[in-house]
């Protein structure tokens, strides 16, 4: 039993998100809020009786469209159970991350009334997230219709120290009127995935002793194999019963005032693509005995431990600001538990396997907004990211030959194999600046790290494969340089640029470090060097292009350049008068205008030129910096999550503080914010990301370990704040950076 230890009563702000009442409107919101998992496997924050009201193997044709202004279906739940790597394919959308039983069922009845949170009596409502040990609450009375009122506490956590195993708890206490309790608790198969059902089969295992179990065959050829077993504090669950849907443990316990007792779940999850020995079944079992043999205490302090650790290394204390530090912590918590530390065969989706909205998908989003965070606390995870990337090389070279092209070619959007997954062709066929933007956080990682076998062994192949696809991507201009023709830039609301500038400079960078490193390999080892070009096939003649497409790229700004034109063709676009057009800024513009016409206009979907200067903050000057910022900003719409702590950070660096809080608060927002419910489809982690950023790169002023080799720091802290602590490893050394309103110091720790 899990009474002692545990945090159960008390709710603390800088550390537990809560739900104070229930409210229909903000259930999905609170679902994708309450994701819990860790790394291994994720599951929504759904209610264990899910909602009557809502059936959840709707089977239905979505569509492929644009994501961020797509109205969802399911405006009130979704369930949401997610293994990274666990992928089918949609007739439409491609390949997609399947969305697998739910085993967290728990349905209880009174007299035929059946447990609802929308339409049961319920009061003393309160739900609550501790992101210090990932463990779910939630307690409140219900009042049956049969006059017999019971307390309901719940309690579940995902181990982060068992990955295999899930564990939910419930004490239930009568406290007036009398009347027969019914429960059923297991696995629940009647799911599907944006509609679709990728379930070939799914073969249950009723054991009368000790389990119950679900073996699900995917369409993707996987086998995942869930089992539960159910104890209570005193003999109840005697029935199992198996539907077309579910496999169930039943029980009865006839209630009156003063009784009570306790519930127990546990339930283990294997699949055939775990690097694991064993045969499933035998696994799964395993996992079991395990919580049999060492009792939930035990399992719990370990799982406590496992995040304590993690949060050893990466919480960030912000005196001064509760919001903002609950919302940070919000962050690290969702980060860290969509990572997958230990398997480079998957990296972290767009919306953190939180929800089903953009298919489990791998964006620039892991490379640009999380990677740092992940170099600074977590550097073997920054590492297994960019390792998924030269682990999917091969999808990138099917990619390039797809386009008619040599090398590799990442994936705008990626699943496990690396090849295109993008249903729509603008951002599949234009978005091209992902393919550098991966080389960049590789580079990245290695200059924060020092970790240069990383180039030997992996990115050295990922750079010279990459580069073969530039230098045939580029076209030549008779005025005497190459450009970037049909391009589509980060700002996602113009298609079909001409020599979009981030993409330009994000290209010549990457070819300049192949030729680099491709320098450093050959001066460091003669005869690895002769074999790494007999390996790749690589000749003079190809290095020698690499180099003139380097030089003769097209960048369009120098110093002298007052504002950078995100495009060559930039200033042709229309320009268009936001106030008439944008009744409600609390909607994305796009709500407001056509495709057609947005295409054709000036309206900015996400930071583009601000984003370069972010990455290559040596290359501007303050005023440039300044300048760009004041004319882009006006022109932002911020559609995009992505785009808000780009801003900040900026605004931050030029000591425009009222202007960084605005966007402080804007990023907060985006994942916690009640009124705009932006957690519903899944977690915006690469806002998650940027928040990190905000806080390390904006307001604590840390350079960039791209560019720096020591710590160095250029604080600019927000009005309200006191103090900010951050742990940072650099060059595999731990420090912490205390940073207050007049002083700092860099602190090496043990
Ligand atoms: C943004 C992209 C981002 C994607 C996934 C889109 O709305 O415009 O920059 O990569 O979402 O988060």
């Amino acid at each position: 039993m899990l009474n002692k230890n545990i945090r159960t009563q008390e709710i603390d702000h800088q550390w537990c998100i809560a739900e104070e009442k229930f409210s229909i409107d903000t259930n999905k919101h609170f679902e994708g809020l309450f994701t819990q998992g860790n790394g291994y496997m994720h599951i929504r924050g759904s209610f264990e009786e899910g909602l009557e009201s809502t059936v959840q193997d709707e089977e239905y044709l979505r569509m492929p469209v644009n994501v961020t202004l797509e109205k969802p279906r399911h405006p009130k739940t979704k369930w949401g159970t997610f293994i990274p790597g666990i992928v089918g394919i949609h007739p439409l959308l491609k390949m997609e991350m399947i969305n697998l039983p739910y085993f967290l069922e728990l349905d209880f009845c009174v007299m035929g009334e059946k447990l609802d949170m929308e339409q049961c009596k319920i009061r003393e409502y309160k739900r609550w997230l501790d992101l210090r040990d990932g463990c779910l609450h939630r307690g409140f009375i219900w009042e049956t219709k049969a006059g017999l009122h019971l307390k309901l506490q719940y309690l579940r956590f995902i181990s982060m120290a068992d990955k295999h195993l899930s564990i939910q708890q419930v004490h239930i206490q009568a406290l007036s009127g009398e009347g027969n309790l019914a429960m059923d608790g297991g696995i629940n198969w009647g799911v599907r995935t944006n509609g679709y059902n990728h379930f070939k089969a799914v073969r249950t295992a009723v054991d009368d002793a000790t389990f119950i179990s679900a073996e699900t065959i995917t369409d993707g050829g996987n086998r995942v194999l869930m089992i539960s077993s159910m104890e209570a504090s005193e003999e109840i669950f005697a029935d199992k019963v198996t539907d077309s849907k579910k496999v169930m443990y039943h029980g009865n316990k006839p209630m009156k005032a003063g009784d009570y007792f306790t519930i127990q779940k546990v339930t283990s999850v294997v699949t055939d693509r775990d690097n694991e020995a064993g045969f499933l079944e035998e696994r799964g079992k395993n996992y079991l005995a395990v919580v049999q043999e060492q009792g939930y205490e035990k399992l719990y302090e370990r799982h406590l431990q496992a995040w304590t650790e993690k949060w050893r290394a990466s919480d960030i204390k912000i005196t001064g600001d509760d919001k903002v530090q609950l919302a940070m912590r919000a962050s690290i918590y969702h980060l860290i538990r969509s990572n997958c530390e230990n398997d480079s065969r998957v990296a972290i989706c767009a919306k953190g396997y939180a929800g089903e909205a953009y298919f489990g998908r791998y964006f620039w989003d892991t490379e640009i907004n999380m990677l740092p965070f992940f170099l600074h606390t977590n550097p073997e995870a920054a590492r297994n990211l960019i390792l998924f990337r030269y682990n999917t090389l091969e999808g990138a070279k099917k990619n390039a030959r797809a386009y008619g092209y040599e090398g590799a070619r990442y994936a705008w959007e990626s699943s496990i194999t690396g090849e295109e997954q993008c249903p729509c062709w603008q951002y599949g066929d234009h978005e091209v600046h992902i393919t550098a933007d991966i080389i960049y956080a590789m580079v990245h990682y290695v200059n924060g790290t020092g970790d240069m076998d990383f180039i030997r062994d992996y990115g050295i192949d990922m750079m010279v494969e990459t580069a073969r696809y530039w230098v045939q991507r580029v076209d030549w201009n008779k005025e005497g340089y190459y450009e970037l023709l049909g391009v589509m830039g980060p700002d996602e609301y113009l298609p079909m640029t001409r020599n979009n500038v981030y993409t330009n400079r994000m290209v010549k960078f990457s070819l300049s470090k192949t030729i680099e490193y491709l320098e450093i390999l050959r001066n460091e080892n003669e005869i690895g060097y002769l074999e790494l070009k007999h390996r790749l096939g690589l000749n003079s003649h190809e290095i020698e292009k690499f180099e003139e497409v380097k030089e003769k790229l097209k960048i369009s700004y120098d110093e002298s350049s007052e504002i950078i034109f995100q495009s060559d063709d930039f200033k042709s676009y229309a320009d268009l008068d936001f106030n008439t057009i944008w009744k409600d800024r609390t909607k994305p513009f796009g709500d407001f205008i056509s495709q057609e016409k947005n295409y054709r206009s000036k309206a900015l979907k996400q930071a583009d030129v601000l984003e370069m200067i972010l990455l290559y903050p040596q290359d501007f000057t303050s005023q440039q910096l300044s300048h760009n910022y004041d004319y882009y900003e006006p022109i932002t719409t911020h559609d995009s999550s992505l785009s808000a702590a780009v801003h900040g950070i900026l605004a931050a660096w030029m000591g425009r503080m009222e202007e960084a809080e605005k966007f402080l608060e804007k990023v907060v927002a985006i994942d916690m914010s009640l009124e705009k419910k932006g957690a519903a489809e899944g977690i915006h982690i690469a806002n998650c990301g940027g928040l990190w950023q905000m806080v390390v790169y904006g307001f604590a002023g840390l350079k960039s370990a791209m560019w720096e080799s020591e710590i160095k720091l250029e604080p600019h802290l927000p009005g309200t704040w006191e103090k900010v602590e951050i742990p940072i490893m650099w060059h595999g050394k731990q420090y912490r950076l205390i940073v207050t309103k007049d002083s700092y110091e860099v602190r090496e720790e043990s």
